[in-house]
Protein backbone atom coordinates (compact mmCIF):
# COMPACT_ATOMS: atom_id res chain seq x y z
CA UNK A 1 0.00 0.00 0.00
CA UNK A 2 0.60 3.55 -0.51
CA UNK A 3 1.79 5.54 2.94
CA UNK A 4 1.44 8.81 3.47
CA UNK A 5 3.78 10.59 6.35
CA UNK A 6 2.09 14.22 6.94
CA UNK A 7 4.50 16.95 8.60
CA UNK A 8 2.54 17.64 11.87
CA UNK A 9 0.47 21.30 11.78
CA UNK A 10 -0.22 21.69 15.83
CA UNK A 11 1.60 24.19 17.50
CA UNK A 12 5.06 23.25 19.41
CA UNK A 13 4.74 19.30 17.71
CA UNK A 14 8.16 18.65 16.86
CA UNK A 15 7.51 14.86 16.72
CA UNK A 16 6.82 12.81 13.15
CA UNK A 17 5.06 9.52 12.87
CA UNK A 18 7.97 8.07 10.87
CA UNK A 19 11.49 7.93 10.95
CA UNK A 20 13.75 7.22 8.43
CA UNK A 21 14.73 3.53 9.83
CA UNK A 22 11.04 3.10 10.02
CA UNK A 23 10.54 4.21 6.35
CA UNK A 24 13.20 1.91 5.60
CA UNK A 25 11.20 -1.32 7.10
CA UNK A 26 8.17 -0.44 5.31
CA UNK A 27 10.07 0.14 2.27
CA UNK A 28 11.22 -3.54 3.16
CA UNK A 29 7.92 -4.62 3.51
CA UNK A 30 7.05 -3.54 -0.07
CA UNK A 31 5.02 -0.82 0.82
CA UNK A 32 5.56 2.65 -0.76
CA UNK A 33 6.06 6.03 1.23
CA UNK A 34 5.50 9.07 0.78
CA UNK A 35 7.12 11.83 3.59
CA UNK A 36 5.35 15.93 3.17
CA UNK A 37 8.44 18.12 2.76
CA UNK A 38 10.26 19.00 5.69
CA UNK A 39 7.88 15.94 8.36
CA UNK A 40 10.57 15.53 10.05
CA UNK A 41 13.11 18.46 10.42
CA UNK A 42 11.98 19.16 13.69
CA UNK A 43 12.89 15.99 15.46
CA UNK A 44 16.32 16.03 13.73
CA UNK A 45 15.36 13.99 10.46
CA UNK A 46 16.17 16.01 7.56
CA UNK A 47 14.33 15.24 4.68
CA UNK A 48 17.53 13.64 2.96
CA UNK A 49 17.39 10.74 5.49
CA UNK A 50 14.30 9.58 4.60
CA UNK A 51 14.88 9.60 0.89
CA UNK A 52 17.93 7.32 1.64
CA UNK A 53 15.53 4.88 3.27
CA UNK A 54 13.61 4.68 -0.24
CA UNK A 55 10.46 7.77 0.86
CA UNK A 56 9.30 9.90 -1.79
CA UNK A 57 9.17 13.37 -0.64
CA UNK A 58 6.49 15.60 -1.41
CA UNK A 59 4.94 19.10 -0.49
CA UNK A 60 1.52 17.85 0.13
CA UNK A 61 2.48 14.13 2.03
CA UNK A 62 1.12 12.77 -1.09
CA UNK A 63 -1.81 12.42 1.07
CA UNK A 64 -4.40 11.93 -1.54
CA UNK A 65 -3.20 8.68 -3.24
CA UNK A 66 -2.56 7.66 0.23
CA UNK A 67 -3.96 3.91 1.73
CA UNK A 68 -2.64 4.68 5.15
CA UNK A 69 -1.97 8.20 6.71
CA UNK A 70 -0.21 8.32 9.60
CA UNK A 71 0.47 11.79 12.03
CA UNK A 72 1.49 11.62 15.41
CA UNK A 73 -1.41 14.30 16.19
CA UNK A 74 -4.86 14.94 15.08
CA UNK A 75 -5.30 16.10 11.17
CA UNK A 76 -6.34 19.08 10.33
CA UNK A 77 -9.54 19.83 8.11
CA UNK A 78 -7.96 20.52 4.65
CA UNK A 79 -5.59 17.07 5.61
CA UNK A 80 -9.15 15.43 6.26
CA UNK A 81 -10.76 16.76 2.70
CA UNK A 82 -8.29 15.59 0.53
CA UNK A 83 -8.05 11.91 2.39
CA UNK A 84 -9.57 9.44 0.10
CA UNK A 85 -12.59 7.76 0.88
CA UNK A 86 -11.53 4.36 2.01
CA UNK A 87 -8.41 5.54 3.40
CA UNK A 88 -6.87 4.59 6.88
CA UNK A 89 -5.36 7.21 9.03
CA UNK A 90 -3.65 6.48 12.58
CA UNK A 91 -2.66 9.09 14.91
CA UNK A 92 -3.29 10.33 18.87
CA UNK A 93 -6.44 11.45 17.70
CA UNK A 94 -7.48 12.85 21.39
CA UNK A 95 -11.13 10.95 21.42
CA UNK A 96 -12.60 12.57 24.43
CA UNK A 97 -11.60 16.57 23.34
CA UNK A 98 -13.63 17.75 20.72
CA UNK A 99 -15.81 15.48 18.48
CA UNK A 100 -16.04 17.28 15.63
CA UNK A 101 -12.51 16.38 13.83
CA UNK A 102 -13.47 12.15 14.85
CA UNK A 103 -17.11 13.19 13.06
CA UNK A 104 -15.21 14.73 9.92
CA UNK A 105 -13.08 11.68 9.62
CA UNK A 106 -16.31 9.78 9.62
CA UNK A 107 -17.63 12.05 6.81
CA UNK A 108 -15.14 11.39 5.00
CA UNK A 109 -15.09 7.74 4.99
CA UNK A 110 -11.74 7.34 6.23
CA UNK A 111 -11.18 4.38 8.75
CA UNK A 112 -9.51 5.90 11.68
CA UNK A 113 -7.12 4.36 14.35
CA UNK A 114 -7.10 6.24 17.82
CA UNK A 115 -3.56 5.17 19.02
CA UNK A 116 -4.89 6.14 22.76
CA UNK A 117 -7.43 3.48 22.39
CA UNK A 118 -4.48 0.67 21.31
CA UNK A 119 -5.97 -1.87 24.39
CA UNK A 120 -3.91 -1.95 27.43
CA UNK A 121 -3.18 -6.54 26.70
CA UNK A 122 0.04 -8.00 26.21
CA UNK A 123 -0.41 -8.22 22.88
CA UNK A 124 -0.58 -4.78 22.13
CA UNK A 125 2.21 -3.38 23.99
CA UNK A 126 4.96 -2.97 21.62
CA UNK A 127 1.74 -0.65 19.73
CA UNK A 128 1.01 1.47 23.07
CA UNK A 129 1.72 4.86 22.07
CA UNK A 130 0.66 6.72 25.39
CA UNK A 131 3.26 4.17 27.27
CA UNK A 132 6.24 5.04 24.98
CA UNK A 133 5.49 8.93 25.16
CA UNK A 134 4.74 8.56 28.81
CA UNK A 135 7.97 7.27 29.95
CA UNK A 136 9.79 10.15 28.05
CA UNK A 137 7.31 12.75 29.52
CA UNK A 138 8.08 11.10 32.99
CA UNK A 139 11.83 11.24 32.13
CA UNK A 140 11.88 14.83 31.06
CA UNK A 141 9.51 15.97 33.58
CA UNK A 142 12.38 15.70 36.23
CA UNK A 143 15.08 17.00 33.77
CA UNK A 144 12.53 20.06 33.66
CA UNK A 145 12.50 20.52 37.24
CA UNK A 146 16.06 20.21 37.62
CA UNK A 147 16.47 23.04 35.19
CA UNK A 148 13.90 25.23 37.33
CA UNK A 149 15.44 24.26 40.71
CA UNK A 150 18.16 26.32 41.76
CA UNK A 151 19.74 23.91 43.84
CA UNK A 152 21.88 20.42 43.23
CA UNK A 153 19.19 17.34 43.37
CA UNK A 154 22.28 14.42 44.90
CA UNK A 155 23.76 15.09 48.20
CA UNK A 156 27.33 16.45 48.04
CA UNK A 157 30.12 16.17 50.34
CA UNK A 158 32.15 18.81 49.78
CA UNK A 159 35.38 20.79 51.24
CA UNK A 160 33.30 23.52 51.33
CA UNK A 161 30.88 21.80 53.15
CA UNK A 162 27.73 19.54 52.01
CA UNK A 163 24.78 19.71 50.46
CA UNK A 164 21.44 18.09 50.81
CA UNK A 165 20.17 15.58 48.69
CA UNK A 166 16.26 17.33 47.15
CA UNK A 167 13.07 15.52 47.76
CA UNK A 168 10.95 14.57 45.08
CA UNK A 169 7.69 13.74 46.06
CA UNK A 170 5.72 12.04 42.46
CA UNK A 171 1.77 11.97 42.50
CA UNK A 172 0.29 9.33 40.18
CA UNK A 173 2.67 6.52 39.62
CA UNK A 174 1.29 5.38 36.04
CA UNK A 175 3.43 4.85 33.29
CA UNK A 176 5.01 8.69 33.42
CA UNK A 177 5.56 8.67 37.12
CA UNK A 178 7.22 5.08 37.39
CA UNK A 179 9.82 7.06 34.82
CA UNK A 180 9.47 10.06 36.51
CA UNK A 181 10.66 8.23 40.47
CA UNK A 182 13.63 6.34 37.99
CA UNK A 183 14.74 9.37 36.85
CA UNK A 184 14.87 11.49 40.13
CA UNK A 185 16.59 8.51 42.01
CA UNK A 186 19.30 8.41 39.18
CA UNK A 187 20.23 11.96 39.56
CA UNK A 188 20.75 11.60 43.35
CA UNK A 189 17.22 13.00 45.06
CA UNK A 190 15.79 11.59 48.04
CA UNK A 191 12.00 10.21 46.24
CA UNK A 192 8.33 9.51 47.56
CA UNK A 193 5.44 8.79 45.39
CA UNK A 194 1.62 8.46 45.83
CA UNK A 195 -1.10 6.97 44.28
CA UNK A 196 -4.86 5.92 44.72
CA UNK A 197 -4.05 2.22 42.63
CA UNK A 198 -2.88 -0.36 45.59
CA UNK A 199 -0.48 -1.75 42.65
CA UNK A 200 1.72 0.89 42.69
CA UNK A 201 2.73 0.67 46.39
CA UNK A 202 5.30 -2.50 45.62
CA UNK A 203 6.15 -0.65 42.11
CA UNK A 204 7.49 2.54 44.09
CA UNK A 205 9.13 0.30 46.79
CA UNK A 206 10.92 -1.32 43.78
CA UNK A 207 12.56 1.73 42.36
CA UNK A 208 13.44 2.70 46.07
CA UNK A 209 10.98 5.25 46.71
CA UNK A 210 8.86 5.59 49.78
CA UNK A 211 5.32 5.67 48.83
CA UNK A 212 2.84 7.77 50.66
CA UNK A 213 -1.01 6.98 50.71
CA UNK A 214 -4.01 6.59 52.24
CA UNK A 215 -4.53 2.83 52.27
CA UNK A 216 -8.34 2.28 53.15
CA UNK A 217 -11.44 0.53 51.58
CA UNK A 218 -11.88 2.77 48.80
CA UNK A 219 -8.42 2.79 48.36
CA UNK A 220 -8.17 -1.22 47.64
CA UNK A 221 -11.01 -1.08 45.20
CA UNK A 222 -9.51 1.92 43.20
CA UNK A 223 -7.92 0.10 40.43
CA UNK A 224 -10.89 -0.39 37.19
CA UNK A 225 -10.33 -3.69 35.29
CA UNK A 226 -8.58 -2.21 32.51
CA UNK A 227 -5.82 -1.07 35.00
CA UNK A 228 -6.79 2.92 35.14
CA UNK A 229 -7.87 4.49 38.06
CA UNK A 230 -11.17 5.10 39.45
CA UNK A 231 -12.32 8.88 40.49
CA UNK A 232 -11.81 8.66 44.08
CA UNK A 233 -14.87 9.75 46.33
CA UNK A 234 -14.90 13.93 48.25
CA UNK A 235 -13.94 11.86 51.55
CA UNK A 236 -10.89 9.17 50.19
CA UNK A 237 -9.60 12.95 48.51
CA UNK A 238 -9.80 15.20 52.04
CA UNK A 239 -8.33 11.92 53.57
CA UNK A 240 -5.62 12.50 51.24
CA UNK A 241 -5.44 15.97 50.75
CA UNK A 242 -5.01 15.46 55.03
CA UNK A 243 -1.67 13.05 54.57
CA UNK A 244 -0.21 15.08 51.59
CA UNK A 245 -0.47 18.20 53.07
CA UNK A 246 2.28 17.75 55.57
CA UNK A 247 4.41 15.73 53.30
CA UNK A 248 4.78 18.19 50.85
CA UNK A 249 5.45 21.55 52.85
CA UNK A 250 9.01 19.08 53.13
CA UNK A 251 9.34 18.73 49.32
CA UNK A 252 11.66 20.73 47.03
CA UNK A 253 10.02 19.08 44.18
CA UNK A 254 6.57 18.10 43.06
CA UNK A 255 5.62 15.71 40.12
CA UNK A 256 2.31 15.12 39.47
CA UNK A 257 1.09 12.99 36.74
CA UNK A 258 -2.38 11.96 37.80
CA UNK A 259 -5.15 11.42 35.18
CA UNK A 260 -8.47 9.57 35.12
CA UNK A 261 -9.19 8.66 31.58
CA UNK A 262 -11.98 11.11 29.80
CA UNK A 263 -12.32 13.04 32.53
CA UNK A 264 -11.10 16.03 34.18
CA UNK A 265 -7.12 15.94 36.10
CA UNK A 266 -8.37 15.57 39.98
CA UNK A 267 -6.63 18.36 41.70
CA UNK A 268 -3.41 16.68 44.22
CA UNK A 269 -1.99 20.15 45.17
CA UNK A 270 -4.16 23.17 46.42
CA UNK A 271 -2.82 26.80 46.35
CA UNK A 272 -2.21 26.48 49.90
CA UNK A 273 -0.32 23.24 50.09
CA UNK A 274 2.03 24.78 46.88
CA UNK A 275 2.30 28.21 49.10
CA UNK A 276 3.43 25.56 51.70
CA UNK A 277 6.75 24.69 50.01
CA UNK A 278 9.77 27.10 50.57
CA UNK A 279 10.95 29.46 48.35
CA UNK A 280 13.17 27.80 45.12
CA UNK A 281 10.32 24.80 45.14
CA UNK A 282 9.22 23.67 41.91
CA UNK A 283 6.31 21.87 41.04
CA UNK A 284 5.48 20.32 37.17
CA UNK A 285 2.71 19.47 36.46
CA UNK A 286 2.05 17.39 33.87
CA UNK A 287 -1.34 16.81 34.24
CA UNK A 288 -2.34 20.44 32.58
CA UNK A 289 -3.66 19.67 29.62
CA UNK A 290 -6.94 17.81 31.33
CA UNK A 291 -7.18 21.15 33.52
CA UNK A 292 -4.22 20.30 35.88
CA UNK A 293 -3.64 18.39 39.06
CA UNK A 294 -2.85 21.88 40.80
CA UNK A 295 -5.01 24.94 39.89
CA UNK A 296 -2.07 27.50 39.96
CA UNK A 297 0.01 25.83 36.65
CA UNK A 298 -1.14 27.12 33.52
CA UNK A 299 -0.45 25.72 29.63
CA UNK A 300 2.92 25.48 29.19
CA UNK A 301 3.43 28.67 31.40
CA UNK A 302 5.73 29.12 34.30
CA UNK A 303 4.01 30.53 37.01
CA UNK A 304 6.14 32.01 40.20
CA UNK A 305 4.08 32.57 43.38
CA UNK A 306 6.27 33.30 46.79
CA UNK A 307 9.18 32.24 45.05
CA UNK A 308 7.92 28.77 44.13
CA UNK A 309 7.62 27.82 40.21
CA UNK A 310 5.00 25.92 38.80
CA UNK A 311 5.40 24.49 35.43
CA UNK A 312 2.77 22.71 33.60
CA UNK A 313 3.32 21.61 29.94
CA UNK A 314 1.13 20.25 27.81
CA UNK A 315 3.75 18.13 25.50
CA UNK A 316 6.90 16.44 27.11
CA UNK A 317 7.47 14.20 24.98
CA UNK A 318 7.88 17.19 21.85
CA UNK A 319 10.83 18.18 23.80
CA UNK A 320 12.74 14.76 23.01
CA UNK A 321 11.35 14.46 19.52
CA UNK A 322 13.80 12.39 18.05
CA UNK A 323 13.32 9.42 20.63
CA UNK A 324 9.53 10.37 20.69
CA UNK A 325 9.04 9.75 17.01
CA UNK A 326 11.17 6.88 16.82
CA UNK A 327 9.14 5.01 19.73
CA UNK A 328 5.90 6.16 18.06
CA UNK A 329 6.95 5.50 14.82
CA UNK A 330 7.47 1.44 16.36
CA UNK A 331 4.71 1.44 18.06
CA UNK A 332 2.91 1.92 14.75
CA UNK A 333 5.25 -0.52 12.93
CA UNK A 334 3.71 -2.91 15.20
CA UNK A 335 0.77 -2.24 14.56
CA UNK A 336 0.84 -2.19 10.82
CA UNK A 337 0.47 -6.21 10.04
CA UNK A 338 -2.85 -5.87 11.69
CA UNK A 339 -4.02 -3.45 9.08
CA UNK A 340 -2.46 -5.27 6.13
CA UNK A 341 -3.25 -7.69 3.92
CA UNK A 342 -0.30 -10.32 4.25
CA UNK A 343 -0.61 -11.18 0.88
CA UNK A 344 -1.37 -8.40 -1.08
CA UNK A 345 -0.24 -5.73 1.23
CA UNK A 346 -3.04 -3.78 1.16
CA UNK A 347 -4.86 -1.70 3.52
CA UNK A 348 -7.01 -4.51 4.63
CA UNK A 349 -7.88 -3.86 8.45
CA UNK A 350 -8.54 -6.61 10.58
CA UNK A 351 -11.93 -5.79 11.64
CA UNK A 352 -12.73 -8.75 14.33
CA UNK A 353 -8.82 -8.49 16.13
CA UNK A 354 -9.50 -7.18 19.58
CA UNK A 355 -6.78 -4.18 18.88
CA UNK A 356 -8.65 -3.09 16.03
CA UNK A 357 -11.87 -3.31 17.43
CA UNK A 358 -10.75 -1.37 20.30
CA UNK A 359 -8.63 1.55 18.56
CA UNK A 360 -11.16 2.01 15.50
CA UNK A 361 -12.99 5.05 15.89
CA UNK A 362 -14.52 5.59 12.86
CA UNK A 363 -15.05 3.46 9.75
CA UNK A 364 -17.28 3.16 6.10
CA UNK A 365 -19.09 6.79 7.72
CA UNK A 366 -19.71 6.40 10.79
CA UNK A 367 -17.81 7.03 14.59
CA UNK A 368 -17.84 3.35 15.64
CA UNK A 369 -15.97 3.37 18.64
CA UNK A 370 -18.66 2.68 21.88
CA UNK A 371 -17.02 5.56 23.96
CA UNK A 372 -17.45 7.93 20.59
CA UNK A 373 -20.54 7.24 19.08
CA UNK A 374 -23.91 8.39 19.56
CA UNK A 375 -26.21 5.95 22.28
CA UNK A 376 -28.44 4.76 19.15
CA UNK A 377 -25.23 3.65 17.49
CA UNK A 378 -23.48 2.31 20.28
P1 LIG B 1 -2.79 7.56 33.60
O1 LIG B 1 -1.96 8.42 32.75
O2 LIG B 1 -4.23 7.35 33.27
O3 LIG B 1 -2.74 8.12 35.11
C1 LIG B 1 -1.52 8.33 35.78
C2 LIG B 1 -1.64 7.84 37.21
O4 LIG B 1 -2.45 8.73 37.98
C3 LIG B 1 -2.26 6.46 37.38
O5 LIG B 1 -1.32 5.59 38.00
C4 LIG B 1 -3.48 6.71 38.24
O6 LIG B 1 -3.73 5.65 39.15
C5 LIG B 1 -3.06 7.97 39.00
N1 LIG B 1 -4.14 8.71 39.67
C6 LIG B 1 -5.39 8.96 39.24
N2 LIG B 1 -6.09 9.64 40.18
C7 LIG B 1 -5.25 9.85 41.24
C8 LIG B 1 -5.37 10.49 42.51
N3 LIG B 1 -6.52 11.07 42.89
N4 LIG B 1 -4.29 10.49 43.32
C9 LIG B 1 -3.14 9.90 42.95
N5 LIG B 1 -2.96 9.29 41.76
C10 LIG B 1 -3.99 9.25 40.91
O7 LIG B 1 -2.10 6.13 33.80
P2 LIG B 1 -1.13 5.34 32.82
O8 LIG B 1 0.24 5.82 32.97
O9 LIG B 1 -1.72 5.36 31.48
O10 LIG B 1 -1.20 3.89 33.43
C11 LIG B 1 -2.44 3.31 33.82
C12 LIG B 1 -2.31 1.84 34.10
O11 LIG B 1 -2.14 1.11 32.91
C13 LIG B 1 -1.15 1.44 34.98
O12 LIG B 1 -1.61 0.38 35.81
C14 LIG B 1 -0.15 0.88 34.04
O13 LIG B 1 0.74 0.01 34.67
C15 LIG B 1 -1.08 0.18 33.10
N6 LIG B 1 -0.46 -0.12 31.82
C16 LIG B 1 -0.62 -1.37 31.28
C17 LIG B 1 -0.06 -1.69 30.07
C18 LIG B 1 -0.23 -3.04 29.49
O14 LIG B 1 -0.61 -3.96 30.17
N7 LIG B 1 0.01 -3.19 28.21
C19 LIG B 1 0.73 -0.70 29.32
C20 LIG B 1 0.83 0.57 29.98
C21 LIG B 1 0.23 0.84 31.17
Amino acid sequence: MRIAVLKESTPGESRVSAVPEAVKKLVGLGHSVVVQTGAGAAASYPDDLYRAAGAEIATDGGIGGADLITKVRRPSDSEIGAMKPGAGFASLLEPYGDKSAIEKLAKAKVDAIAMEFIPRISRAQSMDALSSQANLAGYRAVIEAAELYGRAFPMMMTAAGTIAAAKVFVMGVGVAGLQAIATARRLGAVVSATDVRPATKEQVASLGAKFVAVEDEEFKQAETASGYAKPMSAQYQAKQAMLITEHIAKQDIVITTALIPGRPAPTLVTEAQARSMRPGSVIVDLAVAQGGNCPLSKPDELVEIAGIKIMGFTNLPARLPADASSLYARNLLALLPLLTDKNSKAFAPAWDDEIIKGALVTKAGAVVHPQLAPASAA
